[in-house]
């Protein structure tokens, strides 16, 4: 095997979510265990723990995925089931792919590459190339793509921040290059501070790292922060003085909880406001279906926006989405819809909306309620999330727990988590899988559990606390 391979970690699907499979997999053999359900908060997948899809997009995708519906014989009994713009948008999408079981072209559908440009110019103000965008496999493909095209020996560097979502140090780990760490700043809600960047950037050179790129989760994972429009522009201008490819990662985009004081802008709008100077700093922005309120994570749609990259890199970037083909349909029509959602006037755009908005209020009261849990535990301090779907509370670990820890060769913050989901059932993941200060602990949870079961969550979690901490107090 190659040992890069080997080499590789990925704590979000690591040793707590294998142990908490086991641990389900037992209640389901009908074992008694001290909980009756494993609760999965290692990742940000919102339907496994129960969120409802949004209808119109379901409906939609059914109709695509079986025509035969839509036929003249068919009408009347489809009439009474589907909505006619749901009707009306599956008749359009097949019209330009053809059938949903063929290959598309390999950066997706130019239909649907097209609407994804109209949402950026919608969302931006500027105009968008459809030929500058890739449809992906989820975010992910489109993020290791880069890495790859980017980095081409082991002493090639990307800037990372810590903590940090780990496909980026998982990626570099397979491509044998260099994670370039910046630290964001927990005592400032975790913000960025451009002098970190710099020192960052400072050291790693004089250490013969040739650094190339710096990626931006914007929110932030696990971190769940958003950054400023002044500090995005700080940012900006970093990368341009050191020319530096910037990668915004922004799946979160539409996960914003305090939208008055903390909005969101994508990194294209702000670049493309800053003026002839910047207009050849290069950019990769990638969105996703898998989050927002969607939560089609299981779908594998995402798009990447390449902003003034070299047409000779696209070409090779087209090469090398080629040689997979091409992306799942099925992802390319969940992008279509999330970019271009059931509008005001259409039929469907009520329940639409009441569903959408159901869940980004319900999202925004669960986010609110684990912060008061965690703030109000002993040793426990939790910045709230202004996006995103986690939060990434830090623990004062006693000096009896770490011992303990050391003799089972674990982490402390792992032997935590592992004495967590012993105990409960609810499956977080340890800070060291995302990266954290030397010396501090912290491990990150979802908000994601159904809302009503989610005072039992937060009282099933206080309980195991404060029994943790009595065992182990010194
Ligand atoms: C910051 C960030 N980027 C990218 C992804 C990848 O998501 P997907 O590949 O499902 O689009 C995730 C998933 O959790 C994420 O949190």
């Amino acid at each position: 095997m190659h040992p890069l391979v080997r080499s590789v970690e990925y704590a979000v699907r690591g040793a707590l979510p294998i142990r908490a499979e086991a641990l389900s997999k037992q209640l389901q053999n009908g074992e008694k265990l001290g909980f009756d359900r494993v609760v999965f908060c290692n990742i940000g997948n919102p339907q496994q723990l129960n969120q409802k899809p949004i209808t119109f997009f379901r409906q939609v995708a059914s109709l695509c995925e079986n025509p035969e519906l839509l036929k003249a014989e068919n009408r009347q009994l489809v009439e009474k089931l589907y909505p006619k713009d749901a009707i009306a948008r599956a008749e359009l999408l097949l019209k330009n792919i053809g059938s949903i079981g063929a290959y598309s072209h390999s950066k997706g559908i130019p239909f649907i590459r097209e609407n994804v440009a109209k949402f950026i110019e919608r969302r931006d103000g500027y105009p968008a190339n459809p030929e500058h965008i890739f449809l992906t496999q989820g975010a992910s493909s489109g993020v290791q793509t880069v890495l790859q095209i980017l980095t081409q020996h082991n002493k090639c560097g990307i800037m990372i921040p810590i903590p940090q979502y780990p496909l980026y140090s998982a990626t570099l780990s397979l491509v044998d290059a260099q994670p370039v760490p910046y630290y964001l700043n927990e005592k400032q809600n975790w913000g960025l501070n451009v002098d970190d960047l710099k020192k960052s950037v400072e050291e790693s050179r004089a250490k013969g790292v040739d650094v190339r790129a710096l990626v931006i989760i914007n929110p932030g994972n696990p971190t769940g922060q958003c950054l400023s429009e002044e500090n995005m522009r700080e940012i900006i201008d970093f990368c341009h003085t050191e020319h530096l490819v910037l990668l915004a990662d922004e799946v979160y985009q539409t996960n914003i909880y305090q939208p008055e004081q903390r909005p969101f802008h994508s990194f294209k709008k702000v670049l493309m406001s800053m003026g002839e100077k910047y207009q050849d700093q290069e950019l990769f922005s990638f969105h996703s279906t898998s989050k927002g309120m969607i939560g089609e994570c299981g779908r594998r749609g995402g798009y990447l926006e390449c902003v003034n990259i070299d047409e000779q890199v696209l070409d090779q970037l087209y090469k090398i989405a080629s040689i997979s083909l091409c992306p799942n349909v099925h992802g390319q029509i969940m992008v279509d819809l999330m970019t271009n959602p059931p509008a005001e006037g259409d039929i469907s755009h009520e329940q639409f909306k009441s569903e959408n908005d159901a869940i980004y209020e319900s999202l925004r009261r669960r986010a609110t309620k684990l912060a008061t849990c965690f703030n109000s535990l002993e040793g426990m301090t939790c910045n709230d999330a202004e996006g995103a779907m986690y939060l990434f509370p830090q623990i004062q670990i006693p000096e009896k727990a770490i011992e303990a820890a050391k003799e089972k060769n674990m982490a402390p913050d792992a032997f935590y988590a592992m004495a967590m989901l012993e105990a409960t059932g609810v499956c977080v993941i340890p800070g060291t899988g995302f990266g954290q200060e030397p010396g501090t602990w912290h491990f990150r949870s979802t908000f994601l559990p159904e809302e009503h079961l989610f005072d039992s969550f937060c009282s099933a979690i206080e309980k195991f606390h404060q029994g943790f901490m009595d065992k182990y107090r010194a």
